[in-house]
């Protein structure tokens, strides 16, 4: 196995998180990809181990399924590996107002946003601090910082990932492990 660095992304199928795997596997991170679109995962893989040498594995994964997060976690333990950064970056938002808007949408907001977010967090930062070494990087938003008439679900559940964010950097101060909201 190889000796690299390894950092789990969610949402890497496209946007920020593709980019984000592209800095990171051209800094000598081998790589998790997690995301629903198993094809754009495999074809990251390809991209990335093809131009920068590292180890990538994808793994498709519906974030909004309750405890998604577990099996994400079955599968770094079943595939044996380290995870010393994670990138919290999957995330959507919809716009409309909220009495009228989808319920099941909204939920499956949250779920992504906030509770995958939260979940991998409580699962991956443990090890972390054993090893006094890692990090995490939370996808928040400009959003966080206000509230957001006609994308209020989105906005409140970026200002969650700021202050959550910062409250674990502050709690893991001296500990070896950062947490950071972008
Ligand atoms: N772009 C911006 O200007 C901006 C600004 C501020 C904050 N952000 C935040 O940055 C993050 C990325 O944004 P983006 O613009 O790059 O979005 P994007 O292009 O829409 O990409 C979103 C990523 O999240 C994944 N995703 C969505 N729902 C998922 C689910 N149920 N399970 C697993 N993965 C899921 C998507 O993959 P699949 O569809 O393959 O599952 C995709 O890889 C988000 O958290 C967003 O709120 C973006």
């Amino acid at each position: 196995m190889s000796e690299n660095l390894r950092a789990l992304v969610t949402g890497a199928s496209g946007g920020l998180g593709a980019e984000i795997a592209r800095v990171l596997a051209s800094e000598g991170f081998d790589l998790l990809l997690v995301a629903r679109s198993e094809p754009k995962l495999q074809a990251l893989k390809v991209e990335l181990e093809t131009a920068h040498g590292i180890e990538a594995q994808a793994f498709p994964c519906d974030l909004s399924r309750e405890d998604a997060a577990l099996d994400v976690y079955d599968c770094v333990l079943g595939r044996g590996m380290c995870i010393d950064a994670l990138v919290n970056n999957a995330g959507f938002g919809d716009s409309g107002v909220f009495h009228e808007a989808d319920w099941f949408r909204q939920r499956d907001m949250v779920q992504v946003n906030v509770i995958a977010l939260m979940q991998l967090t409580r699962l991956f930062v443990p090890p972390m601090v054993k090893r006094r070494c890692g990090m995490a990087l939370n996808l928040s938003s400009v959003a966080a910082f206000s509230a957001g008439p006609y994308m209020s679900v989105y906005y409140a559940t970026k200002a969650y990932v700021l202050s959550f964010s910062e409250a674990l950097a502050e709690e893991l101060r001296g500990t070896g492990v950062t947490v950071t909201a972008l």
